[in-house]
């Protein structure tokens, strides 16, 4: 299962928009495609949306028909901008885009800044494959036999290149022979739980159970849920996390039950330069997501909507943070920069 996919001179998205009905791939020849399927989110997930501005950056550089340098400089600073344009709140986008610039900065041919952002591209798709492995060797020591695990969103293989950051810890405790369970939130407005984590893990048989968000409390409560594990879209210094919405109320009842509440991450999305949770932006989307169900409208015409896409969990109520460079226990107070020491 790969969300996005490098041809050389085009890009090759998994449609997320379609499934579980249909997997439809469509591939794109033009940079502005690309930055248009993750608005749109044909993509998504934190890990996957900075995979894809890399290769539709590369591809921008690639297909660009200038004839001097500091014509394409222009012009590549106008296609960071116009992927910086897409998505505000996960990090891993910016910490391509900033990676690429780097790149362009230490260049003054065109041919050769071509190729070191194609380099760049398909290297940043490697290494969070590779990232993703790491992380679930990490992380599988605090899953036990036996545990029902819930998770929210999708953070698979599907959000990253594959493999996934929550689900690849999932995965890794069951190559190593855990018997386990997954509990996946359908996630609301988008859909993220319902329509693409159970859809991924049946595919590798891991099993799963849907629940609507909003009986995670009853299941926390009855002492179904043994632990809970999620992705990030960006994790501040002081180890604030930002994920999708819903996030949040899932961690306050875990501090409430005594459940164990995971945040699993590549170091991508790690944010020193945000000192805490209240200064990370949060993507607002439109109404109609919320209005709307696969084009049936479930709201009155004309009723007042608010649809953020993320909310902030606070360090204290998370009691590790899972990468591939290590793990912060009990992040509160401690942050996340003795991982980049
Ligand atoms: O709006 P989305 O689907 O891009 O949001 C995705 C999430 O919130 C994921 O949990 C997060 O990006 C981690 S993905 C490994």
């Amino acid at each position: 299962m790969e969300a996005v996919k490098w041809n050389g001179d085009s890009v090759t998205i998994l449609d997320q928009r379609l499934l579980p009905s249909k997997e439809e791939y469509n591939t794109y020849t033009d940079y502005f495609e690309v930055a248009e399927a993750i608005i749109t989110m044909e993509t998504r997930g934190a890990p996957a949306i900075g995979i894809t501005a890399g290769m539709g950056i590369a591809l921008g550089a690639k297909k660009m028909k200038v004839s001097n340098f500091s014509a394409f400089k222009d012009e590549m600073n106008k296609i960071f901008e116009c992927f910086s344009n897409t998505r505000p709140t996960a990090v891993n986008l910016f910490w391509t885009i900033n990676r690429m610039k780097k790149i362009l900065s230490e260049m003054n041919n065109i041919e050769e800044a071509v190729k070191r952002f194609e380099d760049e591209a398909v290297l940043i798709l490697k290494e969070d494959i590779e990232a993703n492995k790491q992380m679930g060797k990490n992380g599988s020591k605090f899953i036990q036999d036996g545990d029902i695990i819930m998770t929210h969103c999708n953070a698979g293989a599907l959000a990253t290149g594959g493999y996934g950051t929550a689900l690849g810890v999932i995965r890794a405790a069951v190559e190593e022979g855990k018997k386990i369970e997954v509990f996946a939130c359908e996630t609301r407005p988008y859909l993220q739980g319902a329509r693409l984590t159970t859809w991924e893990l049946l595919k590798d048989n891991i099993p799963v159970t849907l629940i609507t968000d909003n009986m995670s409390g009853f299941f926390m409560k009855n002492g179904t849920i043994k632990k809970i594990i999620v992705g990030a879209d960006r994790i501040a210094k002081n180890g604030d996390t930002a994920n999708k919405i819903g996030t949040y109320t899932h961690s306050v009842l875990a501090k409430e039950h005594n459940i164990p509440f995971y945040v699993a991450a590549p170091v991508s999305t790690l944010d020193p330069q945000t000192e805490s949770g209240d200064k990370i932006v949060i993507e607002y989307r439109s109404i109609d997501e919320v209005a709307y169900i696969k084009n049936v409208q479930i709201a009155p015409e004309g009723v007042k909507i608010l649809n953020p896409s993320f909310d902030v969990t606070p360090a204290e109520n998370i009691s590790a943070i899972i990468t591939e460079k290590g793990v912060i226990e009990k992040p509160a107070g401690k942050g996340i920069m003795e991982l980049f020491n």
